[in-house]
């Protein structure tokens, strides 16, 4: 089998690495894992951004959410599952990782 030409040796060991910084950049960083998840499970209602009202007037932006709510219980609200008393408000459920992910987000965001 012919060899490959030395010159490209490093350029994919290169790549290599730059794949495996950015695997662990996701896991190491739960602030956007956070983001993502918020955005696709409860931006429908809430505002979630710094910025920007709720699409849903009853749901409080996340930004507020801990004026009236304790955010210490946010990550094992999420993994029982959330069930508000309010109907419009679908029942959740995380996994562990991801709760804490979604609560860092949050608290990320706080004023
Ligand atoms: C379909 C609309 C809708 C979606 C989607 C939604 N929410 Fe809500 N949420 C609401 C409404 C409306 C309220 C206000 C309930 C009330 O005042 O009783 C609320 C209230 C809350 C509260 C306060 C609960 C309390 O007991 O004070 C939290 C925390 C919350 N939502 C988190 C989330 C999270 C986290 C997600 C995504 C995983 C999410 N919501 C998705 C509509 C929604």
């Amino acid at each position: 089998m012919k060899q490959l030409p030395r010159s490209i040796l490093p350029l994919i060991v290169g790549l290599l690495a730059t794949v495996s910084l950015a695997n662990a950049a996701q896991v190491q960083d739960p602030i956007r894992r956070g983001r993502a998840l918020v955005g696709e499970f409860c931006s429908r209602c809430h505002a979630v951004a710094r910025f920007g009202n709720s699409p849903n007037r009853n749901a409080m932006p996340f930004r507020t959410l801990g004026r009236n709510f304790d955010l210490d219980q946010f990550p094992r609200l999420l993994e029982r599952g959330i069930s508000s008393t309010h109907p419009d408000m679908p029942e959740f459920k995380f996994s562990e990782d991801d709760a804490h992910a979604a609560a860092a987000y949050v608290r990320s965001i706080q004023r």
